[in-house]
Formats: structure tokens, sequence, C-alpha cells
């Protein structure tokens, strides 16, 4: 199976689409395809998401679509069965390890800790997300784990936006980002995938390292 880094290698950045309904979901994922990035994150936190993740991949088969919000061994079956290619976590337990290393797809659990961190590492997993990163200290925190876990790579999420993503992104640490700030809630409120495009266009561009 593919690591994480591996699979979104290329397409650093990860917008997150929490869909209202499924023909949203799809314009959306065609607004984020137009802008060159390939991949997206569909939060389990309404009822279409798993119809969502499966029209996606149908829709657009090049790109790369997983679940995030996902928090038990019954959300990795309903990601894993809707065709999810990657599942990502807001926090970690062991028990919810054991229940994504049982997955056939790469996952990123999260973590908002060094202790969460270590339990990671202790599970062989050398890739994590950070979440919230902007309230639980930033990218200065991030900063900080190069000396405790110089072998762990992360992908900061939750508070990031133009505004703030260059400090995240530029750490050596940092292999990927994810925000909502890529598909703005005006835009999808007004149904303007246009200003999509536009929105994860600026992001690549201010994306650097
Ligand atoms: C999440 O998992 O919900 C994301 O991290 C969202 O954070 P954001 O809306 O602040 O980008």
């Amino acid at each position: 199976m593919a690591d994480f880094k591996g699979l979104i290698r290329g397409t650093p950045l990860l917008p997150i689409l929490q869909p209202d309904t499924v023909e949203q979901a799809v314009n959306i994922a065609g607004a984020v395809y137009a802008s060159g990035l390939r991949s997206v994150e569909v939060v389990r936190r309404t009822s279409a998401a798993a119809a969502a993740v499966s029209a996606i991949r149908e829709t657009y088969p090049d790109l790369l679509v997983g679940m995030g919000t996902v928090l038990n061994a019954e959300h990795v079956r309903e990601a894993v069965d809707a065709g999810s290619q990657f599942i990502i976590t807001p926090t970690i337990s062991e028990k919810l390890l054991t229940a994504l290393s049982d997955s056939p797809v790469p996952y990123l659990p999260g973590t908002a800790s060094p202790s969460d961190i270590l339990l990671a590492v202790e599970a062989g997993l050398s890739e994590v997300k950070f979440f919230p990163a902007a309230v639980c200290g930033g990218a200065a925190m991030l900063n900080n784990y190069r000396a405790i876990f110089p072998e762990v790579s992360l992908c900061p999420t939750g508070g990031i936006s133009g505004d703030n993503l260059h400090e995240f992104s530029s750490l050596p640490n940092v292999f990927a980002v994810g925000g909502s700030w890529m598909i703005p809630k005006a835009c999808v409120a007004e149904s303007d995938w246009q200003g999509i495009t536009a929105a994860c266009s600026l992001a690549q561009q201010q994306y650097t390292k």
C-alpha cells in the first residue's frame, strides 16, 4: 500500500469539502480539479458525504478523493465502501489506529500534541495530521516538533488560510496543508465554481517551501 505522502505527491494541498448535496459536491470537485489540484477531502459531517465521495470518484477519476472526520471502525468501513482513496481523522486512539490499519487505503491520523504523535510513531507511522493547527501552537509548535520527531512529517489543518499558509508550508517537516479556505463558503452559497477554482489556484501560488 502506498504511504499517504506518496499518494498525494505533487498535490500537497488538500481542500476540505463539506457537501450539502451530492450534486453540489461534484460541482465543487470539478472546480478544484480545474485549478490543477488533484486531491480533495470530503468530511463525513453531512448525510451526503459517502455518496459524494462515490460520485466524485466516478466523475473525476483523476482526482484523489478521501474521507475525513473518521472516528471509528464503522466510519472507516463507510469510507472504504464509498470508494475513498484515503482516510483522514481529526484525532487518534489505539482503537482507531487498529481500525485504520485494517483498511486497504492510506490514512492520516490526527494529532494535537507530542503524546498523540508518539502514539502514531509507536504504531509505525511517520506521517500525521496536526489539528487544529492554528490554535494548537501553530507553525511554532510544528517547528519544535522537528527536534523531537525528526522522522515525522505533518499535514496541518484547522485555521489555515492564505494569510498564514506560508508559515506552515515553508516548514521542512510539513508535507501538505489542508483546509476549507480553498472552498470559500461564500462561493459555495452562490454556486460560484469559478471562485473556488480561483481560491485553489491562489493557494497553489502561496504554498511555498
Ligand atoms: C477540519 O478537519 O475540519 C479542517 O481542519 C477544517 O479546518 P478549517 O475549516 O479551519 O480549514
